[in-house]
């Protein structure tokens, strides 16, 4: 039995939800429809010229003495973010949402004992736009399934909040360009939450690479290679929204936590930008087995047989502006170890994350031995880590990576600098979703990346990371 899209909407419930003809899934209902016109609106999209309203780069919002929250997603993400931020001093933790209520009860129950005491909102697939229209937040922390993102972190900011939201910010190119026109129109910002930026390996590379130690960077390499596919054909995810993206999207649905890192250290949309890139996938080798295997134990899994599965690899390359390359892999269902690669090469050296550990090399003659790799790590530890590096390992979250975002978010809110990662970078990385989409189904061609900084890349100044300025904000341990 070969199934269609429209058939597995309803399958999933999603219909029954009232959210498909809501805004909240553009497209889903016819499958034919959705991909016409999904790849001409993606190729439109993707040459569009745009005059900035206002440059966001380098913005700066007013100072917030506190930084008042309002949580969006309380699923398996969420919750863990909520308990990270209550280790925060100045931070209040106003209001959470969850579409499931016994989900903002979890959540809330994780900071039983601390003095937040959050308005809870749920029931109601819209309760979170409550939470945006309250005027006492300033920041709603967004960790929902992808396709509601955008739409998420376009209401808060019209609602005059800073968006910070997971990865990725968006899925197809109309919403990175609602994002960049929204954070601008409303000079608000709309942070992605790409923690792979603060893991202490991709933070030391950037330091590396600012102070030189690379030369010329020429080329980087990402991925997001991590077996989950339990996970994927699991019926307890909330309407197995992982496995419906995995079932009807063909390309690199994950991009952000390979390229983030690797765009830092190229200093993209600062310095230089993305020109264009081609993407090509495998077929898929497993998920449609794995129906099949699954529907022979349950039944439920029946209706998955036969589903226009994504290709099981996808390898994308990128040609920027200045010349170099990026190569980003995207897997998520073959048993190989765990990898983001995480690569930069450069004139004179290079480093490499994974396999782990980390390595570093200086000529074609091997990786230089662990006891020099010390010393490096030494050299090039970076303020933030050796400010709240010990601290950040106490609270964790993925080894302390997202408690090293989380506090330097605050951080910055709270004195008024501007954000690591803008609207800009969390448009350029998340569009290569959609845009690898585009390149798989057209036999690979190349298709352009656009300016999401309408020019200003060229004179846009790197992140700051120094930690001259800030870095007071507390910690609760
Ligand atoms: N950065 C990372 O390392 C990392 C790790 C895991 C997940 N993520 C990201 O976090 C996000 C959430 O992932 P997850 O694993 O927690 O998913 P999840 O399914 O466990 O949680 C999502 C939650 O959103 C809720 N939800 C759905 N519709 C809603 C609505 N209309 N209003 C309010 N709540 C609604 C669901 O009830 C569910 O509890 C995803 O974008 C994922 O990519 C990032």
């Amino acid at each position: 039995m070969k199934n269609n899209r429209r058939d597995f909407l309803k399958l999933t419930g999603l219909a029954g939800l009232g959210l498909s003809g809501s805004g909240f899934m553009p497209g889903y209902e016819d499958a034919s429809d959705r991909e016409k016109s999904f790849f001409r609106s993606t190729l439109k999209l993707s040459k569009k010229k745009h005059r900035q309203k206002f440059n966001m780069s380098g913005f700066a919002a007013p100072k917030l003495d506190t930084v008042r929250i309002g949580f969006i997603g309380l699923g398996n993400r969420g919750p863990a973010a909520v308990k990270r931020m209550s280790k925060l001093q100045n931070v209040e933790i106003r209001a959470l949402c969850d579409l499931r209520p016994e989900k903002a009860e979890e959540a809330l129950e994780r900071i039983e004992g601390s003095a937040h005491r959050p308005e809870l909102y749920s029931g109601h697939p819209e309760a979170w736009k409550k939470l945006c229209d309250r005027d006492d937040i300033d920041l709603v922390y967004i960790a929902t399934p992808w396709e509601l993102h955008a739409p998420m972190a376009v209401y808060a900011m019209e609602q005059g909040k800073h968006a910070a939201v997971e990865v990725p910010a968006a899925i197809t190119l109309e919403e990175c360009w609602q994002l960049v026109e929204t954070s601008e129109k409303t000079r608000k910002h709309c942070m992605m939450l790409e923690n792979t930026c603060y893991d202490f390996f991709e933070l030391m590379t950037l330091n590396m690479a600012r102070q030189g130690f690379f030369g010329e960077i020429i080329h980087g390499e990402g991925a997001y290679i991590h077996d989950f596919i339990p996970g994927i054909f699991s019926k307890e995810k909330w309407n197995m929204w992982r496995f419906r993206h995995n079932a009807s999207r063909n390309g690199n649905l994950y991009p952000t936590h390979g390229l983030g890192p690797v765009c830092q250290v190229m200093d993209m949309n600062r310095g230089d930008k993305m020109e264009f890139m081609v993407s090509v996938s495998s077929n898929d080798f497993v998920m449609g087995d794995m129906a099949k295997d699954l529907a022979r134990e349950d039944s439920f899994y029946e209706q998955f047989v036969g589903m226009p599965y994504r290709g099981n690899m996808n390898v994308t390359t990128i040609k920027t502006h200045k010349g170099r390359t990026i190569m980003l892999q995207h897997d998520v269902t073959s048993p190989r170890v765990y990898s983001r690669i995480h690569l930069v090469s450069g004139t004179k050296a290079a480093a490499m994350k994974y396999p782990l550990p980390g390595r570093v090399a200086t000529s074609h003659e091997g990786w230089l031995p662990p006891e020099e790799i010390k010393k490096l790590e030494e050299q090039f530890q970076p303020e933030i880590v050796k400010r709240i590096g010990e601290m950040a390992k106490q609270v964790g979250g993925h080894g302390g990576m997202d408690f090293l975002m989380d506090w330097r978010l605050v951080d910055c809110l709270r004195n008024g600098l501007p954000l690591d990662q803008d609207v800009y970078d969390a448009a350029l990385w998340s569009c290569i979703f959609p845009l690898s989409e585009w390149s798989v189904a057209n036999r690979s061609n190349s298709i352009d990346v656009p300016d999401f900084t309408g020019g200003s890349w060229q004179n846009n100044l790197p992140v700051d990371i120094s930690l001259d300025k800030g870095g007071n904000t507390g910690i609760l341990l």
